[in-house]
Order: structure tokens, then C-alpha cells, then sequence
């Protein structure tokens, strides 16, 4: 039933809506009242050190996972892809992609999907055999076949090698331009965050602690006109200045003192 469903009605001119929301676990605050609104066809990042709570957030928008308390309003059509592909290893990249595709033709809009992504080519090979950026990009495929208004992308980069990377951010923005989903990419990767996003956000112990405006011209590259003012922003809303806490050194087992005279006898014994 058309508009019948409480995201389209309620949602208004967002993509996303996000209102007050903690998620516990146990006596762990994940999230811890967060406010976040994303337009349509807006492209935000989100950084913050490990256990921040950015998976979280990621897994409420894409109804993996309910609040705990507040509100996560979200458009139905939504697609997620992590860090690893999670291709069914028993079917070829465009089964993959076409599977349970409601839509006419699905094998030839997968087809398509992955002409896109540019893998015209590894139709018919097995996730086994695919490298790391093809795995992915059949993963962007799948999801990109599926015309979400909300793109969810969790590290998708990661895992990937330097030059790979590169080339899946110029794919990444080719297709926001194209289908221009919301877009929400969690990085650690502060360049990643200012060549792509419109804003980035930081969070922190499950708190949204800054929220930067990312107003570079695209085409954009490293090091044009305003970005390094940015990503110093940036960085400092991240703590990089203090990333590592004293609380996060592991403890050492022996301290060096202590062991220096055993190294300093094995030494003789190997000169002598
Ligand atoms: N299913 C879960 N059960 C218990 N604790 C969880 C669970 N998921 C996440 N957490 C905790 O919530 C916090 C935020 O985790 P997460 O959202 O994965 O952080 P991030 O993605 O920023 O690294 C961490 O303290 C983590 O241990
Ligand atoms: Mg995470």
C-alpha cells in the first residue's frame, strides 16, 4: 500500500532521521543519545576510534538492530556492505548479485550492476577467485542493483591494498553521482572521509562530538585548495593529538630493565 509504510510517511525530506537514541548492552553505553539527520543524496562519514559505537549506529539504520531508547527512522530501501563481501561462495558473481532481485530481468540488471562496477568481465567466476577489490565491488554491485535511497558501507575499504583503495573511491563517488543514494561510510581513513563526504562526523564513546562540513569542489584530490585545513580539523576532533590514552598501552610483562642483564649474558655468550 503506497505510503503506508510509517519511513515514507514519516521521514519527510530526510533520508535519515535519527533522535535520541542509546543502545545498551548490558552496562555498556554504545550509543548514548544520538541526533543524526541525513539528507537525500548526502554522503556522510563517520570516524571515531575503535568501540565508539559506528557499527552500532550502522547496524540500527539498517535494521539489524533495534535502540535501546529513541528513534531510528530510515527509508526501507537500504543496503549494507562491510568490510568483507559475505558473497555466497557456492554462486558466481552475477548469481550473487541477482539473488532474490525483485524485479523483472534480474540477470540482465545484474549484468548490468556489475558492467558498472567493472566487472563485465567476472561474471561468471566464483568468489574463490575473485581478488579483494573484485569481491567488493560485486558487493557494491549487489547492493547498487537493489536502487537504495540509503547506502550503508561499513569499512568497506579496509581490507583493501593502498592502489585498490584508491580506485574503489573513484567508483564509490562515479556511483553516488550516477544513483545518488544518502550515503553513510564509516572510516578510519581521514583522507578517504574529506575526498568523498559532504560532512563528517566523529563519535565518540557513543556521542556525536563534532560535525564538519566538508566544502571542497569535486573533482576532489589530496592536498587541493582547503584540504589540509580540513583533515587538521578533523584529526584534532578525533583526538589524533592523543590517540594513544595511557589507559590503552597494554601492560608489558617484564619490564626492559628487568630483562636487559639476561639479554646483555646472551650477547656475551654469542660474541664469546
Ligand atoms: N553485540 C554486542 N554485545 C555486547 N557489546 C557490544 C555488542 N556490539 C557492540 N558492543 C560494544 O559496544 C561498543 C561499541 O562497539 P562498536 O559499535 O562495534 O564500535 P566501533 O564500530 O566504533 O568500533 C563497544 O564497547 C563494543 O564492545
Ligand atoms: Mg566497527
Amino acid at each position: 500500500m503506497k505510503g503506508a509504510h510509517p519511513n515514507r510517511t514519516e521521514l519527510g525530506d530526510q533520508a535519515v532521521s535519527v533522535r535520541t537514541v542509546t543502545r545498551h548492552f548490558g552496562s555498556t553505553a554504545a550509543l548514548d543519545g544520538v541526533e543524526l539527520s541525513i539528507a537525500p543524496g548526502e554522503f556522510v562519514a563517520l570516524l571515531g576510534r575503535s568501540g565508539s559505537g559506528k557499527s552500532t549506529l550502522l547496524r540500527l539504520l539498517a535494521g539489524l538492530d533495534s535502540p535501546t531508547t529513541g528513534n531510528v527512522k530510515v527509508p526501507r530501501e537500504r543496503m549494507v556492505v562491510f568490510q568483507e563481501p559475505r558473497l555466497l561462495p557456492w554462486k558466481t558473481a552475477i548469481q550473487n548479485v541477482s539473488l532474490g532481485l525483485a524485479r523483472d530481468n534480474p540477470v540482465e540488471h545484474a549484468r548490468a550492476a556489475l558492467a558498472e562496477v567493472g566487472l563485465e568481465h567476472r561474471l561468471h567466476a566464483y568468489p574463490a577467485t575473485l581478488s579483494g577489490g573484485e569481491a567488493q565491488r560485486t558487493a557494491l554491485a549487489r547492493a547498487l542493483v537493489r536502487d537504495p535511497k540509503l547506502l550503508l558501507l561499513d569499512e568497506p575499504f579496509a581490507a583493501l591494498d593502498a592502489l585498490t583503495r584508491i580506485r574503489m573511491h573513484r567508483l564509490i563517488e562515479a556511483l553516488w553521482v550516477r544513483h545518488s543514494p544518502a550515503v553513510l561510510l564509516i572510516t578510519h581513513d581521514v583522507d578517504e572521509a574529506l575526498l568523498l563526504a559532504d560532512r563528517a562526523l566523529v563519535l565518540d564513546k557513543g556521542r556525536i562530538t563534532a560535525a564538519i562540513e566538508v566544502d571542497l569542489a569535486r573533482p576532489r584530490e589530496l592536498g587541493q585548495p582547503g584540504f589540509l585545513g580540513l583533515r587538521k580539523r578533523l584529526l584534532s576532533a578525533i583526538g589524533v593529538h592523543d590517540v594513544v590514552r595511557p589507559e590503552e598501552i597494554p601492560p608489558t610483562r617484564t619490564a626492559p630493565t628487568e630483562n636487559l642483564p639476561s639479554i646483555v649474558s646472551a650477547l656475551r655468550r654469542q660474541l664469546a
